[in-house]
């Protein structure tokens, strides 16, 4: 797409007001004039996708199990399971702007994935009808649901009993973090948020420690990413995988 394809996403993201009475119609308000453009920007954006990915299926065996991609968007998650995904059972891919399902479905349908489906829902109350699931994968859509403990709560409740979580997600340190986690320091846990908040982002301090106190730690990175076009901002994130 190039760079027509983002001056029209900067152009979402920066000057279009974001407008709806629900939660849900914020987000496909967001998303629905870039939706077409959303993975080649999103690429160079939410970086830890593929790897998330990666870590989450050498872990563990993955055959015969069920997969959930909370806030799974435009489904581009799917090429990270590469061709693991014929040995997973089903795959959902959830979230609540239908512009970006849209996109999900043409990909699941040219891409001939029989086990894959999308569903337009919340992350935070979606249950899909086997009940109980093995993994569920949050990629950058924890800091856009506004009541993200509900969604790792409810994440908590569908996994079955040695379920895995993995999330990869912008996020900020506390001011006094836990032993051996990274410190940001004041300009960062200020400008960030603040910068991020424009676009309904919420970058949080609490995230890291609360998904520590509720799954067991089997990976814990934290980095940081350059963003597009602002090469000398550097933007904190984590890759996290926590067992039941
Ligand atoms: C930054 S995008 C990330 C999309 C995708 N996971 C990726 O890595 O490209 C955040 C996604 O979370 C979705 N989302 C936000 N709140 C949600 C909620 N409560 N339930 C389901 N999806 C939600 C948005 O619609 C959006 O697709």
């Amino acid at each position: 797409m190039g760079f027509f394809g983002d001056i029209r996403v900067i152009y979402n993201m920066v000057f279009r007001p974001v407008r709806g009475n629900s939660h849900a119609q914020r987000m496909d308000s967001f998303y629905k004039n870039q939706a077409k453009d959303y993975d080649d920007f999103r690429r160079r954006l939410l970086k830890g996708r593929e790897s998330l990915w990666q870590n989450m299926l050498t872990i563990e065996p993955y055959q015969n199990t069920i997969w959930m991609d909370m806030g799974g968007g435009t489904g581009s998650n799917l090429h990270f399971f590469g061709d693991a995904i014929d040995d997973i059972s089903k795959v959902y891919v959830v979230d609540l702007a239908g512009s970006l399902l849209e996109v999900a479905d043409n990909r699941i349908h040219d891409s001939g994935w029989k086990n894959v489906e999308t569903a337009e829902a919340d992350a935070t109350t979606f249950v899909p009808q086997e009940g109980a699931v093995d993994n569920i994968t949050f990629s950058y859509s924890l800091t856009m649901i506004p009541d993200w403990f509900a969604a790792i709560d409810h994440a908590w409740e569908l996994l079955k009993p040695d379920g895995k979580i993995g999330i990869v997600d912008f996020y900020l340190s506390r001011k006094f973090p836990a032993k051996n986690h990274v410190k940001h320091n004041w300009l960062k846990r200020t400008f960030w948020p603040a910068w991020f908040a424009y676009d309904n982002v919420f970058p949080s301090h609490d995230h890291v420690p609360y998904l520590h106190k509720k799954f067991k730690p089997l990976l814990f990175e934290e980095r940081q990413t350059k963003l597009p076009w602002f090469p000398f901002f550097k933007m904190p994130y984590y890759i996290f995988i926590g067992k039941k």
